[in-house]
């Protein structure tokens, strides 16, 4: 994809936590994301998997922001907005408009003593949006419409709706400031399995009628595998493979995604033949003290010595199919 496509370009990204520790170690580092670099494109829709707390919801705040880096940059059409080395920090007021959040559990993210149209409203009030109570409320009806709600709920309260209604007033409050890009962190997965595939169609509707960016973070590549342009695969705060979402799925390269895709049951037998079966085992590292060099080698079936030493490089191994594993580099 050309250059000019790229909405976010996304440079060593670090993202650490310090914590209280026990006994005598009072502090303790969680590196919840540890130098991640990629490039999301204007339209697209970015999938993003890994296990529990491998720190796909961190990546996502930290790129909009919501968290502070602890180091990297982050480039937002063209525009700087973050860089450690430059001691760029942009005011982010005028990007949270660009940049929004659908949150993994709805009900959580809606303050329960705001009626829904305070909700919605709130994000045109914060950026001014309208400029008369009139075209306000006339906004408020269309945005939950769009979502599939109607002007009568504005002035209900949030415990009074489903999951995935509470899930379509925080994707109205998102939208309502027009956003270009919008970090949809596991927005289904606090669902019913039968309103799932509503709220992803919903989704997508709205992609394309608004020309939307997503990064679709979810626990398994089965769920962003058919709305997905291209799958990023994270593993204890690290990237260890990107390509477009076929591809990814037919022909995964990298040993920890080798073992996520064993679990998917696959309907085409070619595929099938044509892949090992890997089971994954243990338990994830804690990312305090993440293992050396490549920090899967305590799980790779394939790890080498080599692999407890060095990191092993994210390179492009064809056609935007990137990888980080030195068995790849022979
Ligand atoms: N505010 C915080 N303070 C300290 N540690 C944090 C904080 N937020 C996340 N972490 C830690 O960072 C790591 C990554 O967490 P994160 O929530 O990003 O993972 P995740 O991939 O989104 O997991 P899940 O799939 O369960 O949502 C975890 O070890 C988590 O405990
Ligand atoms: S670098 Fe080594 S440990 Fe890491 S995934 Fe590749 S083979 Fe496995
Ligand atoms: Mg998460």
């Amino acid at each position: 994809m050309a250059e000019q496509n790229k909405l976010l370009e996304i440079r060593d990204l670090k993202k650490y936590f310090n914590i209280k520790g026990s006994g005598f170690r009072n502090k303790q580092t969680v590196k919840a994301v540890d130098n991640v670099s990629i490039d999301i494109y204007k339209g697209e829709t970015l999938g993003l998997v890994g296990e529990s707390g491998c720190g796909k919801t961190t990546l996502g705040r930290t790129i909009i922001r919501l968290y502070e880096p602890t180091s990297g940059s982050i480039i937002y059409d063209g525009k700087p907005i973050y860089d450690s080395e430059k001691n760029i920090a942009e005011k982010m007021l005028p990007y949270r408009r660009k940049m929004q959040i659908i949150f993994q559990d709805p009900s959580a993210s809606l303050d329960p003593r705001m009626t829904v149209g305070e909700i919605v409203g709130e994000a045109l009030d914060i950026h001014k949006i309208c400029s008369s109570k009139a075209e306000r409320s006339e906004r408020i009806s269309e945005l939950l419409e769009a979502v599939g709600l109607n002007s009568e709920h504005s002035n209900r309260f949030p415990h009074e709706f489903s999951g995935g209604q509470q899930q379509r007033i925080g994707i109205a409050r998102a939208l309502a400031v027009e956003p270009e890009f919008i970090v949809c962190d596991e927005p289904i997965s606090a669902l019913d399995v039968s309103i799932q595939s509503q709220v992803v169609n919903m989704l997508e509707d709205l992609q394309d009628e608004l020309g939307l960016t997503y990064l679709f973070i979810a626990h398994d590549i089965s769920v962003v595998r058919h709305i997905s342009n291209r799958i990023g695969v994270m593993y204890l705060g690290n990237l260890v493979e990107t390509a477009e979402s076929y591809e990814l799925y037919r022909n995964p390269i990298h040993p920890y995604t080798k073992t996520l895709m064993s679990a998917v049951p696959i309907p085409d037998p070619k595929i099938t033949r044509a892949r090992e079966r890997l089971i994954l085992e243990g338990d994830i590292p804690s990312p305090i003290n993440p293992p050396s060099g490549c920090k899967f080698h305590t799980r790779c079936p394939f790890a080498e010595e080599r692999c407890k030493q060095e990191i092993p490089k994210f390179k492009d191994y064809g056609g935007g199919h990137f990888a980080a594993c030195h068995l790849l580099e022979k």
